[in-house]
């Protein structure tokens, strides 16, 4: 299956881009939710605006859709820096990075999205920079070759990451700070889905709004992209009427159940139930036995079926809980014995 094609996925697709520039929360105050982080970040920038420095290197890690790119901009807002954009993928060559940070004049910030797919040779360039604000080049070839020091402006980078075991370790220990982001609370999701939906100028009651956030796999990227959708339906199949019985149908035709569940996350564990005995099962065995790519369960399927307790990891592979057992309308095991001890 496509996955990009998930209504539930919390990839950013194109659709998104506008609608993620518009709900974004700009400063610290608006962000909704995370509050060890928020408390922490929130010393963190007072203190360093508090010395009239730059902040230190800060990396953001956790499944997408939860807030580290928000995050990034608003702690550009919050030391009122310039931030400048770039992403592991983006910087191909050595030169790429050199010129982005002999660019960079004292106090900026630079945002490294997907800091995990970093190449070798770029990230060796960047120790030196985030450690002592030097780029080391090297000049000429063989024997004659030698190594020209220039000093950078102090700046901040910040790295953000879905896969923080990808990074490597001394890369890891250039930042002064990380900060995990984890799903959110059930009534942090609310709360954003009501700002979004007023800054959207969508009216609707309370009971809605928590009908949404229920459904939202606890990302604010997928609650924005719900109530887009759940505006859609009302508008074409309503009259525009956001009650909750409308709600409610909407979110039934696009398949996602009451506990945010999709037909891939409620495919995967059917697969674990039904091929594998409910596990446990190896992640490749489940790649390839329901066609996903390993990295999407690993990274965007998996880790929200953890969350909500569907789905166990042990030593020898994923196993499926007696809740995902009920959710799915299957019998579990144990109670599959006893039963059928019962009538033997
Ligand atoms: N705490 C929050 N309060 C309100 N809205 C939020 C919050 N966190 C995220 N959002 C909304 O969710 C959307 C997605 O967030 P963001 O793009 O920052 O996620 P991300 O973690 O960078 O995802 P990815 O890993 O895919 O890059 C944003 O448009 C923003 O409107
Ligand atoms: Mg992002």
């Amino acid at each position: 299956m496509e996955t990009d094609a998930r209504l539930t996925t919390a990839d950013l697709q194109d659709a998104d881009k506008g609608l993620d520039l518009a709900l974004r929360p700009k400063r610290l105050q608006e962000f909704i939710g995370q509050a060890r982080v928020k408390d922490n970040l929130q010393i963190f920038l007072e203190a360093a605006k508090g010395r009239g420095e730059p902040c230190e290197h800060v990396l953001l890690y956790g499944p997408p859709g939860l807030g580290k790119t928000t995050l990034a901009h608003v702690i550009g807002n919050e030391m009122e820096a310039n931030l400048k954009v770039t992403s592991g993928p983006a910087l191909e060559r050595v030169g790429d990075l050199a010129a982005i940070l002999t660019n960079l004049e004292e106090g900026d910030v630079l945002f490294i999205d997907e800091i995990h797919r970093l190449n070798h040779s770029i990230e060796e360039i960047l120790y030196p920079a985030m450690e002592d604000y030097a780029l080391d080049i090297v000049i000429g070839k063989g024997p004659t070759a030698r190594t020209l020091r220039l000093d950078l402006k102090r700046f901040t980078i910040i790295g953000a990451t879905t896969r923080l075991s990808l990074l490597s370790a001394p890369l890891r220990d250039r930042f002064g700070v990380t900060y995990h982001l984890d799903f959110y609370q059930p009534d942090e999701m609310v709360q954003i889905i009501k700002r979004s939906a007023h800054l959207l100028n969508i009216f609707m009651e309370q009971a809605a709004l928590e009908m949404i956030g229920q459904r939202s796999r606890r990302t604010p990227r997928i609650g924005n992209r719900l109530l887009k959708r759940v505006r859609d339906y009302a508008q074409v199949k309503a009259q525009g009427r956001l009650d909750q019985s409308v709600i409610e149908r909407a979110l039934d035709a696009l398949e996602i159940d009451p506990r945010g569940l999709d037909e891939t996350d409620r495919r995967v564990m059917r697969a674990i139930i039904e091929k594998f005995q409910g596990g446990p099962v190896g992640l490749t065995t489940l790649a390839a036995a329901t066609a996903e790519e390993i990295a999407t369960l690993e990274e965007v399927i998996e880790p929200f079926l953890l969350q909500e307790g569907f789905l166990a990891r042990t030593a020898r592979g994923r196993v499926a809980t007696e809740s995902a057992y009920h959710h799915l309308g299957f019998t579990p095991p144990q109670q599959q014995r006893i039963l059928g001890g019962a009538f033997s």
